[in-house]
């Protein structure tokens, strides 16, 4: 049997397993019959892997402690008193995730189902043709390279995920300098938030829908940052000119967030939200039917936010009128459904009222 398996393995040689990441792990073999031992461990080493022999539990266990191993394969009838199944018992106590082969022979089958019931990821019934060693040692390395791949990919997502946290992280921060620009707008992204996540609850949104809005509202006006401070802080009307400049922010936000993948959702809300329902708004002029949904929901919070909240040229506009004003854009510039939604959702809600108002 073993001359037949070596004559396999060397017609096999030029096919060795094409395998990298396990290669500093060993295979340990356990067999107190040195030419089983000897036969199997010569021929793995053919096949490209790390190969230790021991005749017992204690020297299998000196190997273990000593040696990087990813798999065993023991024989179930050790010398010494000591069995493979004694081995299978340790290694699951200790290594649980250790790939075990049991190699039986035929009189001790019930042994081998038994090992396999205690978590033995294979057995092999002698004598066998090395064939069905590699072929065991294939599935256990085809096993391996899964798991490993498997949990390099969830690595890979945690750390995706935390990147992409923080690069949102990192565009709130802008955000908030952007506010800071000018001492009337210095919460204006934090309450256009508040009033997105209100009115997406209100229009019945799923909660990642809601908080998609809410970061909108947050980021809407980002493109700010290529506004000139003192148009934005300036205490009285803008010229045509400086209204011009500031009309260009949609689209600066939009050329700022275009290179980021993962923010792509948020494009249609800092693009589109001074777009309008009669087809008048800018950057694109876009006809209304046309407008994302999403940029109704941070258009309709950013009106609210403005009329409510001090601006270097007038004082808050008190809730009635506010609401008055909202409702004299249905249908004109907004859509009068979303309008109305918003008017329904905001009583009772702290932000209703945002305290520049007061
Ligand atoms: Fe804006
Ligand atoms: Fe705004």
């Amino acid at each position: 049997m073993v001359r037949q398996a070596q004559a396999g393995i060397r017609a096999q040689e030029s096919s060795r397993p094409d395998w990298h990441r396990l290669e500093r792990s060993a295979i340990l073999v356990v067999d107190d019959d040195p030419g089983v031992r000897d036969t199997v461990s010569r021929c793995l080493q053919i096949d490209g892997y790390e190969v230790c022999g021991a005749a017992n539990l204690g020297e299998a266990r000196q190997h273990l402690e000593s040696r990087d191993i990813f798999l065993v394969l023991t024989d179930i009838t050790l010398e010494g008193g000591e069995s493979g199944l004694d081995l299978l018992d340790e290694l699951q106590a200790q290594r649980s995730s250790m790939p075990i082969i049991m190699m039986t022979a035929n009189s001790e089958l019930t042994s081998a189902v038994e090992a396999l019931k205690k978590g033995a990821y294979d057995y092999l019934c002698k004598p066998f043709p090395f064939e069905a060693v590699r072929a065991a040692v294939r599935r256990v390395v085809d096993h391996l390279r899964a798991v490993e791949r498997s949990t390099l990919i969830e690595e890979l997502e945690t750390r995706k995920q935390a990147e992409d946290e923080s690069l949102q992280q990192f565009l709130v921060s802008m955000a908030t300098v952007v506010d800071a620009k000018s001492r009337f707008t210095a919460l204006h992204g934090a309450r256009v938030s508040e009033l997105c996540r209100l009115l997406g609850e209100a229009l019945g949104y799923d909660s990642e829908r809601t908080e998609l809005v809410a970061l909108g509202g947050r980021l809407h006006d980002i493109g700010k940052i290529g506004t000139p401070d003192a148009i934005l802080d300036k205490p009285g009307p803008l010229t045509r000119e400086e209204y011009a400049v500031i009309q260009e922010h949609p689209a600066i936000g939009d050329d700022l967030i275009a290179p980021i993948k993962v923010l792509s959702h948020l494009r249609p809300m800092i693009r589109s939200h001074h777009e309008s329902l009669d087809g008048k708004g800018y950057p694109d002029a876009m006809p209304g039917d046309q407008v994302p949904e999403e940029a109704w929901v941070v258009k309709v919070a950013d009106y609210w936010e403005a009329i409510t909240a001090r601006r270097p040229y007038r004082n808050p506009m008190p809730l009635e009128k506010a609401v008055a004003c909202l409702r004299g854009e249905a249908g004109i510039r907004i859509p009068e459904d979303f309008v109305e939604v918003f008017l329904a959702a905001i009583p009772g809600a702290p932000i209703a009222l945002p305290s520049g108002a007061a």
